[in-house]
C-alpha cells in the first residue's frame, strides 16, 4: 500500500473509533496535517451527528468550515471528548513528535483539553527512539538566538525554520540530530528555556491510542 492509502486506512479507522460515542452535543477536537486531512474529508459524513470542532490550526479550520462542520473557540468549549491528530513520530509509549506543519502549541493545547488522543499515523512514523524527526520547538521571536544557544547546549543542532511564522506569530526552531532517550524530561527542560513557547514533544501527554496503517492492517495500540 502506498502511504496515502495507509493515511486514508488511518483515517476511515478513526472514524470508526468515535462514531459510536459521538453525541449531538460533541464538539471534537481536531488535529492538521495531510492524516488529519483526510480525517476531516471523511468526517464530514457525519456531520449532522455531533456539533462541530475545535481546530488545532487555521489551515484545519478553513478545512473544516469548507465541508460544513462549526467551527468553536476552545475557550468556549473545555474540554474534548477526542483530539484526532497525525504525528511525525510515536514510539511505543506513545509518546510523539509533532509539529512538522508548524501548529504544535495549538494542537498541544487543544490535546491537553481532551479527554482522549487518537493518533493516526502510517507505519512509516513509529520508531523506537524518538529523534530522527527534527524535533520543532516554537520560539518568541526575539528570543530565538537565545534559545538556539541553549539546544545546542543540550546536544542538538538547531536549524531556523526560514520564511515560517507560525498562527501564533511566533518563529520554529528544528532541533538536527537529537535522539532523545527521556521524552517525558526532555519536554519539561526544553519547555524550561526563556523564550521557549512549546517544544514538538507530545510525552507528559502522549496519545491516549494510536491507529497505525501497516501494510496488514490497521493496528491498534496503547501505550505500553
Ligand atoms: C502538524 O504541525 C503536525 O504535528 C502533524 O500532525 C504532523 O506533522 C503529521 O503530519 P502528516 O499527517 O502530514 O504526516
Amino acid at each position: 500500500m502506498t502511504q496515502d492509502e495507509l493515511k486514508d486506512a488511518v483515517a476511515a479507522a478513526a472514524l470508526d473509533e468515535i462514531r459510536p460515542r459521538l453525541e449531538r452535543d460533541s464538539v471534537l477536537g481536531i488535529g492538521t496535517g495531510s492524516t488529519a486531512n483526510r480525517f476531516i474529508d471523511r468526517l464530514a459524513a457525519l456531520r449532522d451527528d455531533f456539533a462541530g470542532a475545535v481546530a488545532s490550526s487555521e489551515a484545519s479550520a478553513e478545512r473544516l468550515r469548507g465541508h460544513g462542520i462549526e467551527v468553536f473557540e476552545l475557550n468556549s468549549v473545555g474540554t474534548v471528548p477526542f483530539y484526532i491528530d497525525g504525528a511525525d513520530e510515536v514510539n511505543a509509549h506513545l509518546h510523539l513528535i509533532k509539529g512538522g506543519g508548524g501548529a504544535l502549541t495549538r494542537e498541544k493545547i487543544v490535546a491537553a483539553c481532551a479527554e482522549r488522543f487518537i493518533c493516526i499515523a502510517d507505519a512509516s512514523k513509529r520508531v523506537a527512539r524518538l529523534g530522527e524527526f527534527p524535533l520543532p520547538v516554537e520560539v518568541i521571536p526575539m528570543a530565538r538566538s537565545y534559545v538556539a544557544r541553549e539546544l545546542v547546549k543540550l546536544g542538538a543542532d538547531p536549524v531556523y525554520r526560514e520564511g515560517v511564522v507560525t498562527d501564533n506569530g511566533n518563529q520554529i526552531i528544528d532541533c538536527y540530530d537529537f535522539p532523545i532517550d527521556d521524552p517525558v524530561g526532555m519536554e519539561a527542560r526544553l519547555n524550561a528555556i526563556v523564550g521557549v513557547v512549546t517544544n514538538g514533544l507530545f510525552a507528559a501527554r502522549g496519545a491516549d491510542v494510536l491507529l497505525l496503517g501497516t501494510d496488514g492492517g490497521v493496528e491498534r495500540l496503547t501505550p505500553q
